[in-house]
């Protein structure tokens, strides 16, 4: 890396550090973009270790370290990321309230919707694992409910 390269990163780095953009300044649209961004890197970096799985199993090593170097970089450098330039981690407080609202949409509204379309088109199958899973997802927001209230009283 040459001096004038290093250079022009700590310059970068340092208007990052000085705060020049909280996540609350950044555009509605940048945030959605953000969000949106998070989810495919989030479901690369998932898919692509399956796809080493397969690799893998197949006898192919270096086919399965390319998809795990991939699903690496989703993960940990591009999620990353943008998961710091939408200041994705706040309080305790507020990632469990964060938290809770995703678990209950799913529990809910989403997978019964999915559940629901299944059943309409005759997919039985995924219309009970739809169902199953929303249960499962009732589970995680009770628990995180749980853990908010131990929270608020051991204050
Ligand atoms: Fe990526
Ligand atoms: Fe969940």
């Amino acid at each position: 890396m040459t001096l004038k390269i290093l250079l022009t990163t700590a310059v970068a780095a340092m208007a990052l550090a000085a705060g020049a953009a909280s996540a609350e300044d950044l555009n509605p649209q940048t945030r959605a973009n953000l969000e949106a961004a998070m989810h495919g890197e989030a479901f690369a970096n998932l898919k692509y270790l399956r796809f080493a799985e397969v690799a893998r199993e197949s006898g192919n090593d270096e086919l399965a370290q390319l998809f795990e170097s991939s699903a690496n970089v989703e993960a940990n450098e591009h999620f990353a990321r943008e998961a710091d330039a939408l200041k994705l981690d706040g309080t305790n407080d507020a990632n469990l309230v964060d938290a809770m609202a995703g678990e209950q949409y799913e529990n809910v509204t989403m997978y019964i919707g999915f559940a629901d379309q299944a059943e309409a088109v005759g997919d039985l199958r995924a219309a009970a694992m739809f169902r199953q899973i929303a249960s499962d997802e009732g589970d995680h927001y009770e628990r995180y409910r749980a853990a908010a209230e131990r929270l608020r009283q051991s204050r």
